[in-house]
């Protein structure tokens, strides 16, 4: 078969490979602590869950619009005005099957040969991929230790050119943790206003700042979603929702037409009880989103200590979402090197920095999205592995 040479360009996120790997070695009769994949290890609470059955036993189970039902882009609408301080009309929003397709869809909608796209480095790796795909250039902006992971606005002001037609931003961030100050957001703010430059902020963490208060760029002058932020952000980790497939897009009015024919001509619509079971998560009582943010605060504490006692890891406090991202460098050994010897004779299953781009070199990804035992049991053994280095 030969394949459009587009496909080249297409990248992965290799979360997914380490886990078969993981599940390969358990076929073995072996004991793994999963740590690579980033997602809740809660079951969706209990009323979201009552809402989709309920939606579907009413006969929820027709095509509805391309955009999302009007009742979920209603209740999406108020959770934006409410807690980025801006203005939502529904026409401004798009529902898709996770907050992903938002990441694909704009991108594509956005930028071709001949274009640039800033994008934080580490970073959720699809950003990249469709970049590449999409035929533009992706200019990474390195997310740095030394400043909890967030980056120079400095060097962000040298990165952008003429070409540069999106400025991706991720805050609360994947792989690192790091959040973007207030005063940083506004800073990128101006520069975007300044420059004219759509910003696509991925705020699929939201809700999870520990330290302080989770803020947009687009609450900033000039940024709200009607003008030039593309708010992503979805139910998987708020709400425990990865296998319902639930996200959506907030964005001028212009794009959000653009997204909607994309997701005509890709998937039809979002499934129609998802909207319903997400309409009641935004609605309906926070309880159970609140208890799953509180143990994952929690396991940030217990996994962070753990690994600066383990000599040779280093680890900064992450601000936000369920990733510690400690540093190996002392180690000797390479990121992938590191994760490839603590999945094998450690049984931890872990991701190298690298799988989040050229930054992430020097660095390991683990989510404490799983039992403080869980972590207990990984850090003993990582304790050992690293010792015997
Ligand atoms: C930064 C970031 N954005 C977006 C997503 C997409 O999530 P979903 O498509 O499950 O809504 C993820 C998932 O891991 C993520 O880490």
């Amino acid at each position: 078969m030969k394949f459009a040479e587009r496909m080249s360009r297409l990248g992965t996120e290799t979360a997914f490979e380490v886990l078969v790997k993981a599940r390969a070695l358990e076929a073995q009769g072996r004991d793994i602590v999963h740590m690579e994949i980033g997602e809740p290890d809660f079951d969706t609470p209990a009323n979201i869950v009552e809402a989709g059955v309920k939606a579907l036993r009413s006969g929820k189970t027709h095509y509805v619009p391309s955009a999302g039902i009007p009742e979920f882009k209603q209740a999406i609408a108020d959770y934006i005005a409410g807690t980025r301080h801006v203005e939502v009309d529904p026409d401004l929003v798009v529902v898709t099957p996770g907050g992903k397709p938002i990441m694909f869809f704009v991108i594509l909608a956005l930028a071709e040969a001949g274009d640039e796209v800033i994008y934080p480095n580490p970073g959720f790796p699809i950003y990249e991929s469709v970049i590449n795909f999409a035929g533009a250039k992706p200019v990474p902006i390195q997310l740095r230790e030394e400043r909890d992971f967030s980056f120079d606005v400095a060097e962000l002001r040298d990165k952008v050119t003429d070409k540069t037609t999106l400025i991706i931003l991720n805050s609360p961030q994947n792989p690192t943790g790091g959040v973007l100050s207030k005063e940083d957001l506004k800073a990128i703010a101006e520069i975007a206003v300044e420059r004219d430059i759509p910003v696509l902020s991925d705020e699929i963490y939201d809700n999870m700042v520990y330290d302080g208060e989770f803020a947009s760029v687009a609450s900033f002058p000039g940024m709200s979603p009607a003008e030039r932020t593309i708010i992503l952000n979805g139910h998987s980790k708020t709400y425990a929702m990865t296998g319902w497939r639930l996200g959506y897009g907030v964005m001028p009015a212009e794009l959000a037409s653009q997204v909607a024919r994309l997701m005509t001509n890709s998937n039809s619509c979002t499934a129609a009880f998802t909207q319903w079971a997400g309409t009641e998560a935004l609605t309906g009582s926070q309880e159970g989103s609140k208890k799953m943010m509180a143990a994952f605060k929690e396991r940030r504490g217990v996994i962070v200590k753990g690994l600066n006692e383990i000599p040779n890891l280093r680890c900064v406090m992450p601000k936000g979402a369920f990733y510690a991202f400690p540093n190996i460098t002392e180690t000797g050994m390479s990121s992938q090197a590191v994760a490839d010897y603590l999945l094998n004779e450690a049984g931890v299953a872990v991701l190298s920095g690298t799988s989040f781009g050229k930054y992430g070199e020097g660095f390991i990804r683990l989510s404490y999205a799983t039992s403080i035992e869980n972590i207990n049991k990984a850090l003993n053994r990582i304790s050992d592995a690293v010792a015997k280095l």
